[in-house]
């Protein structure tokens, strides 16, 4: 049975410029020419669920304008239900995404209409796992928490301390090896980090439960390959998969979703990530 997946967070239209090396402190480089993507966190993990296999509705909000468009238009293209995405005064949220040729990437996020997300308490609480990130407002992800009855899991990204409030309605969170080291290494409810091509670790109550060493690729572009793990994740996880097997299924679609220049372009479907786990068995 395929779980029913919410996903409550950031709607972002994504300005992408490649250039050779990222600029350093006052330094001005050439860009390639900008190519607009639809991205951020919440609806790239939603994209990442739905190519998975998950049924997936996505909450926030977007504005009243092309970028927003183009966004819901990608949702819907990847069978996201968009029913519930706000509409709003403030303009969709940008976020400007630079990736220089070794794959490396620096994100500023312009807000916007994020700030305006919400969700349906019903729908969330009759969903068998909720995701959120951090990139909608913190009382809103409470509110959220409270309304979960089925798995709530929390990728704590763009990072910001975790209140007590909010750490007692995690089941899984999910962070990057910086986040984890920002936030105190964090030891409530099944931890998930993640360390770009190195082995993912899962962590209960403080003690190690599964590893993960992501399949080694030629990486163009790593932007949503953490939001490509957490959807993937989720996907297995929620379907009743151990732990250790929903990190090689997410290790592994991760590692594809980099093959693309974009967050969404390259997130492989459940079927991509059998045949890729499949032959490199073989
Ligand atoms: O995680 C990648 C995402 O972060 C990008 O799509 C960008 O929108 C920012 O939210």
């Amino acid at each position: 049975m395929k779980p029913q997946i919410a996903v409550v967070g950031s709607i972002n239209a994504d300005l992408v410029l490649q250039m050779p090396k990222l600029p350093g402190r006052g330094e001005t480089v050439s860009s390639a020419e900008p190519k607009w993507f639809p991205g951020g966190k919440g609806a790239n993990q939603a994209v990442a669920a739905a190519r998975m296999g998950g049924r997936v509705s996505m909450f926030g909000a977007v504005g009243d304008d092309e970028p927003g468009q183009m966004c819901l238009a990608a949702l819907a293209q990847s069978g996201v239900n968009t029913d519930s995405v706000l509409k709003v005064a403030s303009p969709t949220s940008t976020a400007v995404v630079m990736v220089e040729d070794t794959g490396e990437n620096q994100i500023v996020v312009a807000d916007g209409a994020n700030q305006h997300a919400t969700f349906d308490a019903a729908q969330i609480s009759a969903a068998d796992a909720v995701l959120v990130q951090f990139e909608i407002p913190e009382s809103v992800i409470i509110e959220v928490g409270k309304a979960a009855n089925g798995i709530f899991c929390v990728n704590a990204a763009p990072v910001r301390e975790i209140s007590k409030e909010l750490a007692e309605l995690i089941d899984v969170l999910i962070v990057n090896e910086h986040e984890f080291a920002q936030l105190g290494n964090p030891a409530f409810g099944l931890v998930i980090v993640t360390a770009g091509s190195n082995e993912v670790v899962a962590y209960q109550g403080g003690e190690v439960v599964a590893k993960s060493a992501p399949p080694k690729v030629e990486a163009l572009d790593t932007v949503g390959a953490g939001d490509t793990f957490v959807g993937a994740f989720i996907v297995s996880y929620a379907s009743g998969q151990s732990v250790a097997d929903s990190l090689e299924r997410a290790c592994a679609a991760s590692a594809l979703s980099t093959l693309k220049l974009g967050a969404q372009s390259g997130m492989p479907t459940s079927d991509e990530v059998d045949q890729f786990l499949q032959s490199s068995k073989n």
